[in-house]
């Protein structure tokens, strides 16, 4: 088979690419390892800055989430003493989208199933070969036979554990990484939302974070030891501990009922540069990993996706190179500044095994000032609303 752009990844960021180019009339092909059923079944999470609400509209797949999409002007955070709001309105001028990812995936799917797009499920063995050559290739088992896709270019959109990072000769890539001493315990209740905005608590017995799907379905998660288990907590327990960790007078609103979803998450850091080898491109989870705090795991990936579909378009269009040239170093200055986001706002929000006083200290202070200084409050939901392109 022949392409112009070969996608590895069947996630948001290999489909809403293959959208954008084909509204542009630039050929791609999309080889996922999984069923799309898989894929639509993953939880993930749901909070979608407005560059990236941008994008699903210029891709022409904005329609459900505009409809469906709660507009969220502020969010609220939560500490021994009290709690105050983030007013991203006031603050920024702006606001973000809460649709779940998964929503995002079906409306992509939808629209590339709509445009005749080609997408082979359950593509085993994906080998990237001759990078750095005029004509790269994919060979794959599909369907029990061998297969080869040849193309112009090859979007790595693989996530965490694909083949494309690590197609990257390993002398030519350095990898930064930071795990951190815990997880998020997340359930999904077919329970009304706690309140109408999200709620970051940083309690003294961990964190805590209050979210939600739609008026009718929330997302709850808790800080918990690596060590644990969803077998560990049963849904009274996770209830129980979920409004320790919350102001009273919170906790008291909160409907609790059955979980429908319970699973916990290692949080981690991580950043491979750099995310161009030849004529093979890194976008998303393939590249970078943050911790969920910040809410920016889709809206990175979107950010990558904006450059790199720039960067096609002006080499089909215009026959210039620059931005492909570009990719790498413009996408990372942006996935920096939202690393260093959900690093900042997991260490002002955990707490850590090893925490002395004096950091415990700090912690609270920067709560404080934070609460207090409205120069603070701005570069948080700066950051929040997202950083533009
Ligand atoms: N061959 C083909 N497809 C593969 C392979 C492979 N060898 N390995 C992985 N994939 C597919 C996965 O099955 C998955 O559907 O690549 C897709 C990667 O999708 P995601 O992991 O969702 O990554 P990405 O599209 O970059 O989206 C990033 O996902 O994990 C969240 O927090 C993250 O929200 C962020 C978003
Ligand atoms: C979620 O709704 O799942 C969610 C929201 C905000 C986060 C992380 C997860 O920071």
């Amino acid at each position: 088979m022949r392409t112009q752009v070969a996608i590895i990844g069947g996630g948001p960021a290999g489909l809403l690419l293959s959208q954008l180019l084909l509204k542009r009339g630039i050929d791609t092909v999309v080889l996922e390892r999984r069923t799309k059923d898989y894929v639509l079944a993953r939880i993930r999470a749901g909070v979608l800055e407005t560059g990236f609400a941008g994008l699903m509209r210029e891709a022409g797949v904005g329609a459900r989430m505009d409809k469906e999409g709660i507009k969220h002007d502020g969010a609220r955070i939560a500490h021994p003493q009290g709690q105050f709001r983030i007013d991203f309105k006031k603050l920024t001028g702006d606001h973000v989208i809460v649709y779940g990812q998964s929503e995002v995936t079906r409306d992509l799917y939808d629209a590339r199933e709509a445009a005749g797009g080609e997408t082979l499920f359950e593509c085993a063995g994906v080998t990237p070969r001759d990078l750095d050559g005029e004509q790269p290739f994919l060979t794959f088992l599909h369907g029990g036979k061998m297969n080869r896709l040849d193309a112009d270019f090859i979007i790595g959109c693989d996530g965490f554990h694909g083949p494309s990072r690590q197609a990257i000769p390993e002398a030519a890539r350095r990898e930064f990484e930071k795990t951190y001493p815990f997880g998020w315990l997340g359930i999904l209740s077919e329970t009304p939302p706690i309140d109408d905005e999200l709620i970051y608590a940083g309690s003294e017995r961990g964190f805590a974070l209050c979210s939600m799907r739609h008026e009718k379905l929330s997302r709850y998660y808790i800080q918990c030891p690596l060590s644990d288990s969803p077998e560990d907590w049963d849904d009274d327990d996770f209830w129980a501990e979920l409004k320790r960790r919350l102001p009273e007078e919170v906790a008291e609103t909160l409907v609790t009922g059955p979980s429908v979803e319970k699973s916990i998450a290692p949080l981690r850091s991580f950043v491979c540069e750099p995310m161009r080898w030849g004529r093979l491109f890194l976008c998303g989870d393939a590249a970078h990993i943050v911790p969920p705090t910040g809410a920016k795991g889709l809206n990175t990936a979107a950010s990558d996706v904006h450059y790199m579909y720039h960067a096609l378009v002006r080499h089909y269009e215009d026959g210039d190179s620059a931005g492909l040239d570009q990719y790498s170093a413009q996408a990372l200055a942006r996935i920096w500044k939202t690393q260093r986001f959900s690093w900042w706002m997991t260490n002002m929000l955990h707490r850590f095994p090893d925490q002395s006083e004096f950091d415990l200290r700090v912690q609270q202070a920067e709560l404080a000032f934070l609460e207090e200084n409205e120069a603070a409050r701005r570069a948080l939901a700066e950051s929040y609303v997202g950083l533009p392109y």
